[in-house]
């Protein structure tokens, strides 16, 4: 059985998948800020140190798979924050257990993005190629400076909308490009993105209110029915199995078809 890492245990997705796997019969290793094996906060240098090291030392230095879920949504205020924690919360984990990973012989990675990458139309593209470039600090000034651009009304209800897309669709851009590196793709470390749409979970049900109605939702839901944890768990499984072998550099959209209703033409 396999050793896995998982951030945002104590909560929605990531609950759900240390759920799954812990049934498959699986070591799952859990990250949060709280009601988790190793307690740290993600959206600081210090935190992802203390995680990468107390996983590090629970695993023996061999992982074979991380699912970096641990995060927060658009209604967070501080937009700097949602860029520490989206964006270089998972890549600076990943970057520390990379040869944990690599270890293993068949490391896999997978990171939680959203569809909101694609469907929210507030990237703001320096902010991207500030994040690519590994500058937290001018990242997280750059947040604050876009969220307090943003048209009044949106930013009230919305703070860290312009962030939050950002910092999905930077994740993704260096998941695409790190995935193909050698030192992921020639060590047998595949990384792979996951696009979740609307989830019930209490990040989503904080920031839009309770169950409403999916056709009320105000970007299109197909499907007629909002994702529930277990929807994206079932795919993290997938992804960190060691028989998903040709698959690096994937994101994967598991939104009950919005983004292919908002964007049917694009590939
Ligand atoms: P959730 O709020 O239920 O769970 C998120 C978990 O991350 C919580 O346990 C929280 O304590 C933890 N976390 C937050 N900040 C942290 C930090 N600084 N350090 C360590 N842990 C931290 O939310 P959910 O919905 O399960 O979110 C999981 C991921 O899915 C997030 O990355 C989120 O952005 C993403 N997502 C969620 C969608 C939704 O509709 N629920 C849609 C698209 C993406």
């Amino acid at each position: 059985m396999a050793t896995f890492a998982i951030t945002g245990t104590a909560s929605g997705m990531g609950a759900a998948s240390a759920v799954t796997l812990a049934a498959a019969g699986h070591t799952v290793i859990g990250v949060d800020l709280h009601d988790a094996d190793i307690l740290a906060d993600l959206g600081t240098a210090e935190g992802r140190e203390t995680a990468a090291g107390e996983i590090l030392a629970r695993c023996g230095g061999r992982l074979d798979g991380v699912a970096a879920i641990a995060g927060v949504g658009p209604s967070l205020p501080d937009a700097a924050a949602v860029m520490s924690i989206n964006y270089f919360g998972p890549v600076r984990l990943l970057e520390l257990l990379r040869p944990a990973l690599a270890a293993s012989g068949a490391g896999r990675a997978v990171v939680i993005g959203s569809n909101s990458a694609t469907t929210v139309p507030m990237i703001d593209d320096e902010l991207v190629e500030l994040a690519l470039a590994g500058e937290e600090e001018a990242a997280r000034e750059r947040a604050r400076a876009a969220a307090e651009a943003m048209p009044a009304g949106l930013r009230a209800m919305v703070p860290g909308l312009s962030a939050y897309a950002t910092s999905k669709f930077a994740l993704a851009r260096w998941v695409r490009r790190t995935a193909v590196s050698p030192e992921w793709a020639r060590q047998g470390v595949l990384l792979n993105a996951i696009a979740p749409g609307a989830v019930r979970t209490p990040l989503m049900l904080g920031s839009t209110g309770p169950d409403g109605d999916p056709d009320a939702f105000p970007t299109p839901m197909p499907l007629g029915v909002f994702g529930e944890p277990e929807d994206i768990a079932f795919w993290v499984h997938q992804f960190l199995r060691p028989e998903a072998r040709f698959t690096t550099g994937a994101i994967l959209y598991v939104d009950g078809g919005t983004d292919a209703a908002m964007r049917p033409d694009a590939q």
